[in-house]
């Protein structure tokens, strides 16, 4: 099986969860849309779903693939969130971000009474903090809110380079209109209390660590998928 076919696993797994009439979450990244892919054919053949992107991105191929579509301002409570990860751990604590949409990921699963995670073995580590840290920083006092980080994490212990997130032709920039700073800490020990510290960093707007959020994950493997709760 490749990548590929591990994320439609994963997919078509959460959406045996999916019920008619549900109110979701729609996550972003390759494996979320692998699942909007599927949902869509769904849709056509029936399923009544209203949808809430996390993204941009996710929204334009919701709309061209036809999945209904709705503001969390319209559906502020929703039943189901399913987004993939870029790594996930026994307690189901996340490091998402790594397509940069981890705000509004973040405020659309805190949003839904269930956040189902789809990712494929790859992603499932021990230790949080092989992938690099995604921290939404407001572009406003950028090399303070850079120098908190930096003072944080030497307190905790962490070390390594906090780089701007670039893109093809700049500075990468959120749907949100802030930048990424993406931390490459290496494990995290205590990935609980570094949520909490970087929180009360004026200048952080939200970081990728997803903790006491996903309710359960839908890993892919070669020989199947299997769940994490
Ligand atoms: C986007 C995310 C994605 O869910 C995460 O990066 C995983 O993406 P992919 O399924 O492409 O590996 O957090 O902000």
């Amino acid at each position: 099986m490749d990548a590929r076919e591990m994320k439609i696993k994963a997919a078509e797994a959460a959406l045996a969860h999916v019920e008619d009439g549900m109110r979701l979450g729609i996550g972003t990244g390759s494996t979320a849309e692998e699942f909007v892919r599927l949902l869509a054919e769904k849709v056509a053949g029936g399923l009544r779903v209203e949808g809430v992107p996390t993204s941009e991105r996710t929204a334009r191929l919701c709309l061209e693939l036809g999945v209904p579509l709705k503001s969390l301002d319209e559906l502020p409570e929703l039943d189901l969130t399913i987004d993939g990860a870029d790594e996930v751990d026994g307690r189901l604590r996340l490091i998402k971000g790594g397509g940069g949409a981890l705000l509004r990921e973040k405020i659309v699963a805190c949003a839904s009474r269930r956040m189902i995670v789809i990712a494929d073995e790859s992603k499932v580590v021990e230790t949080l903090g092989a992938f690099k840290l995604p921290i939404e920083v407001n572009p406003f006092g950028l090399v303070a809110t850079r120098i908190a980080i930096e003072k944080l994490a030497t307190r905790m212990g962490l070390s390594g380079a906090i780089d701007l997130r670039a893109s093809g032709d700049g500075t990468f920039t959120t749907d949100g209109g802030h930048y990424i700073l993406d931390a490459s800490f290496g494990r995290i020990p205590d990935a609980d209390a570094l949520a909490r510290n970087l929180n009360d960093i004026p200048g952080v707007v939200e970081h990728g660590l997803f903790i006491n959020i996903a309710s359960l994950a839908v890993i892919a493997g070669p020989a199947g998928a299997r769940t994490l709760t």
